[in-house]
């Protein structure tokens, strides 16, 4: 939540920050702002609202040429969404500018103390007490006095910090909140992640919980905790430019969901020999310590737990170890039964996600081996985890995730296989026969997409929907969560997922006359049972919309609407269903004229809890 970039070198700081912003506004845009040094006097230009209000005020208000600056763009925790509130934020004595990424958890009290001492804040924000802070500390030695208020504040931040005094120099830090560091030709910058300054440069420095650096034009100098200067390895990240572009698509939504052939392709093809074995690279899960392996944990947050789901279904299925899906939030409060037989499987498409980080952290110091599914390389979440298992995705911008989500699933299904080939627990053809299904998933996804207009024209039924159900069985239901979140995440919609089975438990009282029922049937040995539950539905009023495979037989009258996608191996049906009910949520959202982009109090990256 929240995005923050820096940039010093010779080119003029303002346009390259608002560039950068934009490439962040899906962290929080609910304002944003600028401070920029110009001989020896920060100016700082903040505003309520998109990056698109700070150019207008920028190419307004500003008329310097400074090649040094910090920007935010915000996603609202402490105080509305304000001009005043914007960051960045200035010291009372206007010697300091501060921008922030997450929270500073004892700043009522600071903020407290400062006011007795007569300071006055300008803002509601926690962030304010950071500026104010450096300045009452400030002893004409930067370093000196940012280390003495880091050991003030407690919480989770990154930070870039501009200082009037020493005007060819940015500060910037990190505690449990994402920062790069990006290292140019005479240039270097900040950012909360790459894709601010891919544009730029494609070398990074991943900073570690309490390190913080001093940016000059020609170098970067990292400092431990304690001071000491550190000597970094440079990261080279391979995500091209036009990755994070929209690339003529009106909306990232649509571009990632078009990309999911790709992404998917080069998520498994390294990954698979010509002779069907699965290569994890570095991977330290042997047969012994599989075999050792009393229960799975999978810890994650959203659409990430979603998949979960799924893995919970497959993984049991493959290998037979009990497998419980935790959501991150939940796990890292209750007192989980965890010990060094445990393995506990991390979902994170960002790899920061503030409540799977902390559930990692919870069942590591338990004792368990922790694994990581995560997009983001050199993320906090693979950096603590005992083995990663990378999705090559590329760079995910829409906030509704598509394309993670689809590399996710086929990562979960190349992890059951290798774990259940090595503990012998999956006969060669049932091996084969799932590899298969997986190395056509790219074309058979392809296919699907090849739908999208049919479903435009579904989706131009479902305008006006207050409510809408999803239910399935087993995998379908775990598909039938995914779909419902898609769903309200971006249209507005209240939706919820069923388990089929549990309609007759409860929920079938709110079936009425016209209300929206999608039943996910692609698990052909559940049609029937699936059916039924349609049935049931429909004769109450419901409008139903079934997801069916091409060898379900035609469910005729019972439903209103029919989707047909091709058939694969049951435990691989996921990733082809999931493809028609991500392209509905987005054509149903696109015609109630929602703002896909940037769906209302939503970040794309939790890194707060
Ligand atoms: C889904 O569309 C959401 N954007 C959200 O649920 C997301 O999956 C969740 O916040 C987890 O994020 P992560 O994968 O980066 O950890």
């Amino acid at each position: 939540m929240c995005g923050i970039i820096g940039y010093i070198g010779d080119k003029q700081a303002a346009p390259i920050l608002l560039d950068g912003l934009e490439k962040l506004e899906y962290r929080g845009y609910d304002s944003a702002g600028l401070s920029l040094l110009d001989d020896g006097k920060i100016n700082t230009i903040k505003t309520k609202g998109k990056i698109l209000n700070l150019r207008r005020r920028v190419d307004l208000d500003y008329s310097g040429d400074s090649c040094i600056g910090i920007g935010h763009t915000r996603w609202a925790t402490h105080g509305k969404p304000s001009d005043i509130n914007s960051h960045p934020h200035s010291s009372f004595d206007g010697k300091f500018s501060v921008v922030h990424n997450g929270i500073i958890e004892n700043f009522v009290t600071l903020r407290q103390d400062l006011k007795n001492e007569g300071i006055r804040f300008r803002s509601e924000t926690d962030t304010e007490v950071v500026a104010q802070l450096l300045a009452k500390h400030y002893n004409g030695d930067i370093k000196q006095t940012i280390m003495k208020v880091l050991n003030i504040i407690e919480g989770a931040y990154s930070l870039g910090i501009l200082c009037a005094d020493y005007p060819d120099e940015i500060w910037a830090v990190r505690n449990a909140s994402p920062l790069i560091i990006g290292l140019g030709e005479g240039e270097n910058f900040l950012a909360s992640d790459i894709t601010a300054v891919l544009k730029h440069t494609k070398e990074i420095y991943q900073l570690n919980d309490g390190e913080f650096c001093c940016l000059k034009k020609n170098s970067v100098q990292v400092f431990a905790p304690d001071g000491t200067p550190i000597e970094k390895e440079k990261v080279t990240v391979d995500w091209n430019v036009e990755a994070a572009e929209k690339g003529g698509y009106k909306h990232f939504m649509l571009k990632e969901i078009m990309e999911e052939p790709d992404a998917i392709a080069k998520t498994i093809s390294p990954r698979l020999t010509d002779d069907n074995e699965i290569v994890l690279d570095d991977f330290s899960l042997t047969k012994e310590k599989l075999e050792n392996i009393k229960k799975i944990y999978i810890l994650a947050c959203g659409s990430a737990w979603h998949v979960g789901m799924v893995g919970k279904y497959v993984i049991e299925e493959l290998t037979r170890i009990p497998v419980e899906c935790d959501l991150a939030s939940e796990f890292r409060y209750r007192n989980p039964v965890v010990d060094e037989n445990t393995l506990a499987i991390v979902i994170s498409q960002s790899g920061e996600t503030a409540d799977t980080l902390a559930a990692l952290r919870e069942a590591k110091s338990r004792g368990a081996k922790v694994l990581s599914i995560v997009n983001v390389v050199g993320s906090t979440i693979a950096n603590e985890s005992d083995d990663v298992i990378y999705t090559w995705a590329g760079p995910e911008i829409a906030v509704a995730t598509t394309k993670a989500y689809s590399t996710q699933l086929t990562i979960v299904y190349l992890f059951a296989l290798y774990a259940a080939k090595l503990m012998g627990k999956i006969d060669k053809k049932e091996y084969d026969e799932i590899i298969a299904a997986i190395r056509k998933l790219p074309e058979q996804v392809a296919e699907v997409l090849k739908m999208e207009q049919d479903i435009k024209t579904i989706a131009s039924r479902y305008v006006y929907l207050e409510h809408a159900y999803f239910i399935g069985r087993n995998l379908d239901y775990a598909v039938s969560l995914e779909a419902s979140l898609k769903l309200k995440e971006i249209s507005y919609i209240h939706s919820e997922a069923y388990a089929a089975g549990e309609l007759k438990h409860g929920t079938i009282s709110l079936i009425e006359d016209d209300t929206f029922v999608c039943a996910l049937c692609c698990q052909e040995r559940l049609f029937d049972k699936t059916m039924n539950s349609i049935k049931e539905v429909a004769a109450r009023g419901a409008e139903t919309l079934a997801v069916i495979t091409e060898n379900c037989p035609n469910p005729g009258e019972e439903c209103d609407h029919i989707i047909t996608i091709p058939s694969t191996h049951p435990l691989i049906m996921p990733s082809l269903e999931v493809i028609p009910l991500q392209l509905l949520s987005y054509y149903i959202a696109l015609s109630r004229k929602c703002d896909i982009h940037k769906p209302r109090n939503l970040a794309k990256s939790v890194t707060v809890e």
